[in-house]
């Protein structure tokens, strides 16, 4: 009997595992408010925003701004690579992101980005 309760017990733990899910286990969830607009302007408004015309924007490519929520759903797959991948090249160039700042973006783009 003891093996009985304790496969239902272990099937059960399964279950639980499987529909845990990741982005709902903060209080407050990060948002673009809360996360997203400070980190950016934090890292990458100094080269990257609407606001700063060409010869202010230490060669980021015009039209590559990260002002907006908007535009970060735009260039969400390109902020995971250059921010995110260590494959490639790294923004911001001069690094500063914290390792939980990098988690923190991470959970971002994955839990309110990315939310279907
Ligand atoms: C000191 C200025 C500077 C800062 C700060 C900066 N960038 Fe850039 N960024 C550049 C330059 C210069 C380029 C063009 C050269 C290149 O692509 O490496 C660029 C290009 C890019 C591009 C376009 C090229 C591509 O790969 O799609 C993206 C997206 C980008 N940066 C994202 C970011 C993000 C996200 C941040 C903040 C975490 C950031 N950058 C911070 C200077 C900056």
């Amino acid at each position: 009997m003891i093996w009985l309760l304790a496969a239902l017990g272990c099937g059960l733990g399964a279950q639980e595992v499987d529909s845990f899910d990741a982005c709902a286990t903060r209080e407050v969830p990060l948002s673009y408010a809360n996360f997203g607009k400070p980190f950016l302007e934090r890292h990458c408004t100094g080269c990257h925003s609407t606001h700063l015309d060409a010869d202010r924007r230490f060669d980021a490519p015009l039209g590559v701004d990260l002002d907006s929520f908007d535009a970060a759903v735009t260039y969400q797959s390109r902020i995971q690579a250059r921010v995110l991948d260590p494959e490639s090249p790294q923004m911001p160039p001069g690094g500063g992101p914290t390792e939980l700042e990098l988690e923190r973006l991470q959970e971002w783009l994955d839990c309110d980005l990315g939310a279907p």
